[in-house]
């Protein structure tokens, strides 16, 4: 997602710091949220619409987001902040780094959606579905944790299977064809809907990391 840059929004953002984390190497995410709840975690939540509608179904959980763009983030803050989630965090926060702010376990379930395709096989290591995030999300994740991803990229999906199956990964509700499935509580992100409004397949998994 690029937008235009916007250099108001460096400051602007700071009205919605209630709803931002800084990444810190002692960051407590227990006395961030002030509860002891199981942590879900989506990794370049863009402009926020899945985040949070998911966090408003689901008040029972500790929902963060991370974006590597500040710009983007912006409008995610707005919106957490606007609908008055006290169940959401953001950061702004590079995925590469993320063994840096979640220690071993701490995350129950983690979204991807809608990556970064990074079509030439020589920037294949930066699709976030690589064996190189998979083994850093294994890491963070607790035993029978899993990992929900979605996009609209036939071919980041026929690779992204090929990966969990190579890391002996357990795949479930293996969708072609998301919008014409059985499945009934998507959220759509905002990526999904420009795709799907222009006639695009949806392909969707939920993968389970165990021992
Ligand atoms: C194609 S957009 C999808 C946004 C949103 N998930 C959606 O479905 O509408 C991908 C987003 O991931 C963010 N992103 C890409 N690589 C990232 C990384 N390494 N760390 C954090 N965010 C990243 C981008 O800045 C962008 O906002």
């Amino acid at each position: 997602m690029r937008l235009r840059k916007k250099p108001w929004i460096k400051d602007a953002i700071n009205d919605y710091k209630e709803v931002l984390t800084e990444a810190c190497p002692d960051l407590n995410w227990r006395e961030t949220f002030k509860r002891d709840a199981p942590f879900y975690v989506e990794l370049g939540t863009g402009k926020g619409k899945f985040i949070a509608e998911l966090a408003e179904r689901n008040p029972e959980i500790n929902f963060i987001g991370m974006e590597a763009q500040l710009d983007v983030l912006y409008y995610a803050a707005q919106k957490v902040y606007e609908r008055q989630l006290t169940n959401v965090r953001l950061l702004h926060f590079d995925v590469n780094n993320i063994l840096e702010i979640f220690s071993p376990g701490a995350i129950s379930r983690v979204y991807i959606n809608f990556c970064d395709p990074w079509p030439k096989n020589r920037h294949a290591k930066r699709r976030l579905t690589h064996k190189v995030f998979l083994d850093k999300y294994r890491s963070i994740l607790t035993n029978g944790g899993e990992l929900h991803f979605k996009t609209d990229n036939e071919k980041l999906f026929e690779f992204s299977l090929n990966q969990f199956a190579d890391a002996g990964l357990k795949m479930k509700h293996i969708s072609f064809d998301l919008h014409n499935s059985d499945y009934k509580d998507n959220i759509m992100t905002e990526y999904e809907a420009k795709f799907s409004a222009m006639g695009m397949k949806i392909y969707r998994t939920e993968v389970k990391f165990v021992e």
